[in-house]
């Protein structure tokens, strides 16, 4: 009986072996990710990491997650007073805090969910690598739209796809304290330490939060991380119930017409008309009163400052509400201080002010994946604006690629 042909197989084992070894161990990424249990049906505000892998217009950026481009400048303190935000091109590498309402999914666990339409090339496990960057896996997108079948997880060009994708509210606090919960894909070389020092928390926090009994984590590995945030107490019966702002950050609420901002040097929700409010925005006076949002009076008196201030009670069928609160006070406050802004970020913005020596790291779909790795220079299937993905950000997915096809030469 004649044996296999001996090439194939020398062919094949390398391959098959290179394949692992670039693939990382098996099993690496259908690691569970923490899933924050739920039963209600109660929505929060929650934040994503994401970082572009390309060029990508805002309005693209924003059209993946379903949010609001306004909103997306606003929670990373990116001036939005800029006129036609929606147009700009953020640059690859950028990593921006996308803001998403965090509902529950299936009754089961948090996730707030995307709506995707595939693009010739894309596979589950490169929509959820590299579209999504690691907030969701090939499997939850599977699960959550029923009638895919194909093993190899290709999808067919055009379908459109729900895309849940992770992210947590416990509560809205931590530790007692106030927070928003950002969703973070662990990066390659990230340690628990590390994250925890860049987000102003303790690696015990992550820790807990996480329920990790380890400080081990990998990339690809899916984190909560909580930030301190101003909260607000408007009626249930207002659209922007439970809103709630990171430090140092603000939202846009009320049809645009109001934002809303937190810290720095306090964590109470401070919030004016907002730049781009016009004509077409509800009366934003506090009801008798000369007073408009965000004004305040200061009356010395004998027992202390009396703080006057009208503040903002939320949005109702297209109504700004208003409330007027006066408060003493043992001292007068300092004039309000908002968080910095910083301008809309271009390439040029971004190797001025985080340095052109870390590059920003190749999505996970070209780490773990050669075929998705080949195709990623050239198929950047969202960045819509035609705008070449710069070499840089490439680079490191060449080097991957060569990496493993040196192991194979090898082989
Ligand atoms: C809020 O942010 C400011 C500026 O980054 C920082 O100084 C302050 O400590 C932060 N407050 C809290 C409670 O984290
Ligand atoms: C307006 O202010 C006057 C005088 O302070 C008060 O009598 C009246 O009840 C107030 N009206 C409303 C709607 O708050
Ligand atoms: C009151 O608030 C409006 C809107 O923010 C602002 O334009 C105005 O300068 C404020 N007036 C005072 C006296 O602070
Ligand atoms: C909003 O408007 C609808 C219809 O006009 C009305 O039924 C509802 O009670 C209103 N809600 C509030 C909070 O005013």
């Amino acid at each position: 009986m004649p044996l296999p042909s001996t090439p194939l197989h020398r062919r094949l084992l390398p391959l098959l072996l290179a394949a692992v070894a670039c693939t990382g161990p098996p099993g690496a990424a259908s690691k569970p990710a923490l899933l924050e249990p739920c039963a209600s049906a109660t929505t929060c505000p929650a934040l994503l990491s994401y970082t572009l892998h390309a060029d990508l217009k805002l309005a693209d950026l924003a059209a993946l997650f379903a949010a609001d481009p306004l909103a997306i400048l606003a929670a990373n303190a990116i001036d939005f007073a800029v006129p036609g935000p929606a147009g700009r091109i953020l640059p690859a590498g950028l990593a921006l805090r996308v803001p998403v309402p965090c509902a529950c999914s299936g009754g089961v666990s948090r996730a707030t969910s995307a709506r995707y339409v595939s693009r010739p090339g894309d596979t589950l496990g490169s929509i959820a690598s590299r579209v999504y960057g690691g907030l969701t896996s090939p499997d939850w997108i599977r699960d959550s739209n029923g009638g895919l079948t194909a093993p190899d997880g290709a999808v067919d060009a055009g379908t459109a796809l729900l895309v849940p994708l992770h992210c947590a509210c416990f509560g809205g606090a931590d530790n007692g304290v106030p927070a928003v919960y950002l969703t973070y894909v662990v990066a390659r070389g990230d340690t628990v330490p590390a994250i925890a020092k860049r987000y102003h928390t303790t690696a015990t926090d992550v820790m807990s939060v996480n329920d990790l009994a380890t400080a081990d984590v990998a990339a690809g590995d899916i984190l909560v991380l909580p930030l301190p945030a101003c909260t607000s107490s408007f009626p249930t019966f207002t659209s922007d119930y439970g809103l709630a702002v990171a430090n140092g950050t603000y939202a846009v609420t009320a049809d645009r017409c109001v934002q809303c901002s937190c810290g720095p040097a306090n964590l109470e929700l401070f919030c004016v008309p907002a730049p781009l409010a016009d004509a077409a925005c509800s009366s934003m006076q506090c009801g008798n009163s000369s007073m408009m949002l965000g004004n305040f009076t200061l009356v010395m008196t004998g027992a202390g400052c009396s703080v006057t201030s009208c503040g903002y009670g939320g949005y109702a069928n297209g109504t700004i509400l208003t409330t007027l609160t006066t408060a003493l006070k043992p001292l007068c406050p300092v004039p309000h201080q908002f968080p910095p802004l910083i301008p809309p970020p271009t390439s040029s913005f971004f190797e001025t002010y985080l340095g052109p020596s870390p590059a920003p790291m190749p999505s996970e779909g070209g780490i773990k994946s050669p075929t998705m790795a080949g195709t990623a220079p050239t198929a950047s299937p969202d960045a819509v604006a035609g705008a070449p993905p710069t070499g840089r950000h490439f680079s490191g997915v060449f080097r991957v690629l060569a990496l493993c096809l040196v192991t194979n030469v090898l082989w």
